[in-house]
């Protein structure tokens, strides 16, 4: 697992975005997984920005998005369908019939969440998964408690998710309570997993992610089973990690980094 810290969010983005353009540079039909929330938008920005100033190819990318709240529509303007359309796809060369968003609408969720899991297997499996971080640990919608085997499927949101997406819907009563997401299991068949996280409110699920133990009450600590795993931060996010001097010295000494003259 690999921990690069940085000081703003936007370099903190940055550096994440060059991750998916590495591998697009080198593997034009990537399967790339993506995530909602107010995390990544930077990440997409500068997605949009290296398709539209530097020729950023994804016309023979896929994408598989990690949930969707149940109950909401595609065209609904909470619905993740409506995030990823206004945030990355409507702005990059991707034709929508290479992505994918769990639907929201599906009555028969097992058949849905089969079929989901069936055709990231048949596009040849995610080769990077982004991921964010909830306050209390999930990545997803895989909320404390949920298996780390666990496997695409509709899941009941946790009341501190819930009273964090309060902010986003009129009344207390359209919040949505349950989700279609990837499981742990899922997410970790994933080639690289790539979480970014940023701001204070994150920094206590951070440190429990990254140097507690390994545990389904904080899902994201599921990234410590993985071999190719990194985790960019910026400085808040990472204000309470044991080992950030480690980290940073990693950073600067590992194989291949920028050596001073
Ligand atoms: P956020 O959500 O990026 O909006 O903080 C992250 C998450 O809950 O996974």
């Amino acid at each position: 697992m690999e921990v690069v810290v940085h000081s703003t969010y936007d370099e903190m983005s940055a550096a994440a975005a060059k991750e998916v353009a590495k591998l697009l540079n080198t593997k034009p039909n990537a399967v790339l997984g993506l995530a909602t929330g107010s995390t990544p938008l930077a990440l997409y920005k500068e997605l949009i920005r290296m398709h539209k100033h530097e020729g950023l190819d994804f016309t023979q990318v896929t994408t598989f998005n990690l949930d969707e709240y149940c109950g909401l529509s595609a065209d609904h303007e909470q619905s993740y369908h409506y995030f990823m359309r206004e945030n990355l796809f409507k702005h990059i060369n991707i034709p929508l019939q290479n992505t994918h968003v769990p639907s929201g609408t599906t009555r028969n969720h097992e058949a849905f969440c089969a079929w989901y899991e069936n055709r990231i297997k048949e596009c040849g499996g995610i080769d990077i998964q982004i991921l964010g971080i909830g306050s209390d640990g999930h990545i997803a919608f895989n909320e404390p408690g949920s298996s780390l085997g666990s496997r695409t499927r509709i899941k009941t949101l946790a009341k501190v998710t819930i009273d964090d997406n309060a902010r986003f819907f009129d009344k207390p009563e359209d919040v949505p309570i349950y989700a279609i997401t990837m499981g742990v299991g899922t997410i970790l068949e994933a080639r690289k997993l790539v979480l970014v996280a940023n701001g204070e409110s994150k920094a206590d699920a951070i440190a429990a992610a990254i140097e507690g133990s390994v545990t389904s009450m904080i899902t994201a600590s599921a990234l410590q089973l993985h071999p190719d795993s990194v985790i960019f931060l910026d400085d808040a996010a990472a204000s309470k990690l044991k080992l950030r001097e480690y980290y940073d010295w990693i950073q600067a000494n590992k194989p291949g980094a920028p050596r001073p003259e």
